[in-house]
Formats: structure tokens, sequence, C-alpha cells
């Protein structure tokens, strides 16, 4: 969980998001975003796949055994929070929030059985059986909502309402979850 991520090129989606864009936690958030849709598209890819292509299951299990839950903590314990203090209540941003938590609890306790199932396609370099396609087929469907309503509904109402000092509380507590202590110039969206 707080393994250094090293920053890569960007392009592809299929790197970890460069830390250089931690000092604009939204705009991070937001490429993490970007990651993850690819990911979902990785993951039908194996879902559909005779034999799944060694580097798609090596790039999820990359992701899906790191990044993913420094990302949700992100938004758990950073920005939910901000967001739920500075928000009017004609955001209605509380009820969006509790389907966060939902849906984040739910990717948590699903993620074990995920993580086993793509290591052992990994070991096996075998077909994934029908339950295993539909289990990556309902993790990738589910978590493609769940961006849809964080980029839709969650960002843009964030860099509305949140203050400086907010971005930068965000980015503090994002540079520690990454083992992380560089001094914070600042954020800004
Ligand atoms: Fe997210
Ligand atoms: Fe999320």
């Amino acid at each position: 969980m707080n393994r250094k991520i090293a920053p890569q090129q960007r392009g592809d989606c299929l790197t970890p998001t460069d830390l250089n864009l931690i000092r604009k936690p939204l705009d991070f958030i937001a490429e993490d975003h970007l990651r993850e849709r690819e990911i979902c598209a990785t993951l039908d890819r194996i879902a559909e796949a005779s034999v799944p292509e060694r580097g798609d299951l090596e790039i999820v299990l990359t992701f899906l055994d790191g990044e993913f839950a420094v990302h949700s903590a992100d938004e758990q314990d950073g920005l939910f929070p901000l967001m739920l203090a500075r928000c009017a209540p004609e955001d209605e941003i509380d009820k969006v929030i509790l389907r966060l938590q939902a849906a984040h609890r739910h990717a948590s306790l699903c993620m074990p059985k995920i993580l086993a199932l793509l290591r052992d396609l990994l070991v096996s370099a075998a077909a994934p059986d029908a339950d295993a396609r539909a289990l990556l087929r309902e993790f990738a469907a589910s978590e493609r909502q769940h961006l849809i309503v964080e980029n839709a509904i969650i960002l843009p109402i964030a860099r509305a309402r949140l203050t400086e000092e907010d971005l930068m509380a965000l980015t503090q507590g994002m540079q520690r979850r990454r083992g992380l202590d560089q001094p914070n110039g600042g954020a800004s969206r």
C-alpha cells in the first residue's frame, strides 16, 4: 500500500500516473481515472481471451494490487471528507458520496478474489473459466459505473467548491499515502 510508485512516461494510461502531477490533486485523480478506464478494458480483454496475454495480466495486477487501494484512499480519506465539509446542501453530494463509499467497500471485498484469480491465470497460462470471466466482467462494469459518477459529478463539483487550502491538504494526504515527503509548494486546480 505504501510502496513508492515511480514516475513513468504517460500517454497510454498503462503506466502509473505521473507523481509530478500530485500538486494538482484533482488532475491527478482524473489521470488515475483514465488509467482505471484502460484497466477495465484490459480486464474485459482478459475475460474474453482464450489464453490471456501475460502483459495484460501483469499490467492489471500492478494496478489492482497497489495503485487501486491508494487511489480509493485518496478519495475516501481525502477528497470525500473535504467535499462533505465544503459543499452546499443543494449540491446533494452526501447521497452521491454514500453510494461511492458503498462501491469502494464492495470493490475492496472483491479484491482478494480478483487478485487470486489473476495470479492463477498468470501462473497457469490457461483460459479463465466461466465463473472467472463473469467475475472479471462484473468488476470492470461496476468500476466503469463508478468512474462515470466520479468524473461527471464529483470532480466538477470538487473543482468548484474546494479551496486552495483544501487542495493543499488533499495533496499532502496523497503524498503521505505514497511514502513521499516533499515539501508542498501549493496545490492548484
Ligand atoms: Fe476514483
Ligand atoms: Fe472511487
